[in-house]
């Protein structure tokens, strides 16, 4: 791997690089096309100290399930098991935090009520995204791969182009609540609540990253690898 390599391709190489380039606000997923390089002069990081750290990354923590030999339909489900799983649980459970946060601190804290319509504005896109995925697109997927045919591969283009789409905006929707919350970094003054409710966000935004990463730059390309073949191979 080379510094003028992208990088979402370090985290296709090593998902462990994925919790560094989350702690240093490096975008992996939609923005991922970006080099390693580029990122870090963007942020004001010096380029050889972070390619230096993620070399040394160890692969794939023991938490994090090697996915690497996967086919298309088994990532699909590992996705769904993982990622969707955790937002279903999530996303309600913010909704819930955020308001007993908003209710008790809102006053002194004006920048809670606009996090709060961005969080509800990025849920009610997620809840429908996940369900396309797992409706539609998934399925489709797994189908294709048992039942191979080049004609067929072209009907997830549409899908795929949708949920990249898709991706993006709540993408901007993560970057909009991480500059409202401060980078997750509680005041002085906020209770424990507040205190949980920006480390779940964080955690939020992490797992979102990840999730995003498998689908946009692992799965979606293994489809689009695939539609290339012609009709009738
Ligand atoms: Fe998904
Ligand atoms: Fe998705």
């Amino acid at each position: 791997m080379k510094m003028t390599d992208p990088v979402k391709s370090f985290v296709k190489n090593n998902s462990a690089c994925a919790s560094v380039f989350q702690e240093l606000n490096i975008d992996f997923c939609c923005g991922g096309d970006v080099s390693l390089q580029n990122a870090c002069e963007e942020k004001g990081l010096k380029t050889d100290v972070v390619y230096q750290r993620i070399m040394a990354l160890k692969s794939s923590p023991s938490d994090e399930k090697d996915i690497s030999g996967l086919t298309p339909g088994e990532l699909t489900v590992h996705i769904q098991s993982t990622h969707h799983v955790y937002l279903k649980e999530a996303l309600p459970r913010l909704t819930a935090l955020m308001e007993k946060v908003c209710q008790a601190h809102s006053p002194r804290h004006p920048e809670l009520k606009p996090l709060q319509t961005v969080f509800e504005n990025l849920r009610a896109d997620l809840e429908p995204h996940l369900l396309k995925e797992e409706r539609v697109l998934f399925p489709l997927i797994v189908k294709l791969e048992r039942d191979f045919s080049g004609l067929q591969m072209q009907a997830v283009a549409g899908p795929i182009r949708v949920m990249r789409h898709e991706h993006d905006e709540a993408g901007l929707l993560l970057k909009q609540m991480r500059t409202l919350a401060n980078d997750y970094v509680a005041p002085e003054d906020g209770c424990q609540s507040f205190q949980l409710l920006y480390e779940e966000l964080r955690k939020l935004e992490e797992d979102t990253h990840l999730h995003i990463h498998k689908e946009n730059n692992l799965l979606f390309p293994a489809m689009e690898r695939n539609e290339e073949v012609p009709v009738g191979f």
